[in-house]
């Protein structure tokens, strides 16, 4: 069922409707496409382009199609070329001949982008909300377990951090993240209705007014690109991906942390799976597959970027490409925070795990070195000698603060009884990351 046709003499073969067609994808922004032709009628009627009451039939002809659509009364499915012209084509079965004139002074090129940065804007503010409430439960879990813990570079154990203080790093991350969507929405809010095919409409159109109806700041201002410009699209997926490698990050540490080798914490139950044939595994997949499905975003980035690097102006059918990368993006970024959220609010930290691994570390080494600058020794230097403790430390399975006054005094004359509480944990996260221990 086309709108098209009177051009042609032969029938478009079944191979080609078949990949022309969109509508198994974008049924998905019915709603949109539905309240967009809405807001295009009422201006078409208030400018006087319609009548008052042809306008009020093929609004009360969208607004049935729509509840019949959400009852599923009305199923999308058929030989349709795409969600336009399914609503288009059943508005006209419904109301008969007024139907006909929904497209006037409108082309699917302003149609398809209207619907889609109308979809897109909600979305954004869908994953917005998401990504509060992880930066919020990152920032729970941190509090309830504010107990000291190895800070890794190069992942060798290098300073005492807290597990309060590493959480706090993907909330900063996370705010990032919360930043770059609202300004990925300001940038998208104007509307593109109204821009036609790509030259306007020769009909005296109110695009202020579509633009204000649909809840967008403004229309967009040139027609033409109005009509072809995915940027939006690509911001937004450009900051998907930035979320996705954040919580990719996050998960690589849970996966790590989880493992009897670091033993760290321990993911729930809810959130782990076992192995079918190894009886003793928990394996964290959950994580694993943020991990993994993060390259699937990035991969529907690429898609896009590739698709219109070469498309000149205006409209051109390869747009058609941006919905499925799009959908699937945002389906996967709103399920791995959803999945991050779940796991992070039920798991378990070892405190006692995590300060081991700080003692055997030596993760005092450098505020050591710190002490004898401070009694006048130069930085070099004072790194050699602590070096060279560590080694003794090593050699004898000793921490630095558990060495006697007299051994220490061996490697420098300048260490005096008050390097126990410089070099003395809670002192030294104090002075570094300004973090006490100890329940918040
Ligand atoms: N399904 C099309 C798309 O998503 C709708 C726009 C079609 N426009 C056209 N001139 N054929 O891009």
């Amino acid at each position: 069922m086309k709108l098209w046709g009177g051009r042609f003499k032969n029938e478009e073969s079944k191979l080609m409707e078949d990949f022309n067609s969109s509508l198994s994808f974008d049924k998905r922004l019915y709603k949109e496409d539905i309240k967009g032709s809405i807001a295009h009628v009422k201006m078409l009627a208030i400018c006087g382009i319609l009548t008052e009451e042809e306008g009020d039939i093929i609004v009360n002809g969208l607004n049935s199609i729509l509840e019949d659509i959400e009852k599923d009364v009305l199923l999308i499915e058929g030989d349709y070329e795409d969600i336009h012209s399914f609503v288009e084509v059943n508005l006209i079965k419904r109301i008969g001949q007024v139907g006909k004139k929904l497209h006037t002074g409108r082309s699917r090129n302003d149609q398809v982008a209207v619907d889609m940065r109308m979809y897109t804007k909600e979305k954004a503010f869908e994953v917005l909300d998401e990504v509060k409430k992880l930066m919020e439960t990152a920032k729970d879990l941190g509090q309830n377990n504010n107990v000291i813990m190895p800070g890794y570079t190069h992942l060798q154990r290098a300073q005492a951090v807290t597990f309060k203080y590493h959480m706090m790093a993907y909330y900063s991350m996370l705010e990032r993240d919360k930043k770059r969507l609202l300004s990925d929405i300001d940038i998208m809010d104007e509307s593109p209705l109204g821009c036609g095919a790509l030259a306007g409409s020769t009909y005296n159109i109110d695009r202020e007014f579509t633009a204000k109806e649909l809840g967008f700041k403004r229309p967009v201002d040139n027609f033409m690109d109005g009509v072809s410009d995915r940027d939006y699209l690509i911001d937004i997926m450009a900051t998907f991906s930035i979320i996705m490698m954040h919580l990719s990050r996050l998960s690589e540490e849970l996966i790590l942390w989880s493992s009897k080798e670091f033993d760290f914490i321990e993911i729930s139950d809810e959130f782990s799976t076992g192995s079918s044939i190894m009886p003793q595994k928990r394996n964290p997949d959950a994580a694993e597959l943020i991990r993994g499905k993060t390259g699937r975003v990035y991969g529907d980035l690429v898609g896009l970027l590739t698709t219109m690097k070469g498309i000149p102006l205006a409209y051109n059918k390869d747009m058609q490409e941006d919905k499925e990368g799009f959908f699937d993006a945002v389906d996967t970024v709103m399920k791995c925070l959803k999945v991050m959220n779940g796991m992070l609010s039920g798991l378990k930290v070892k405190e006692d795990n995590m300060y081991k691994g700080v003692k055997r570390g030596f993760l005092n080494a450098t505020e050591a070195a710190d002490y004898l600058v401070n009694k006048g020794m130069a930085f070099r230097d004072a790194h050699g000698v602590i070096g060279s403790i560590v080694l003794h430390c090593e050699e004898n399975n000793i921490a630095i603060e558990e060495l006697t006054i007299e051994t220490l005094k061996e490697f420098s004359e300048l260490f005096d009884k008050d390097v126990y509480d410089f070099v003395d944990y809670n002192k030294t996260l104090n002075r570094g990351i300004k973090e006490h221990i100890g329940k918040a």
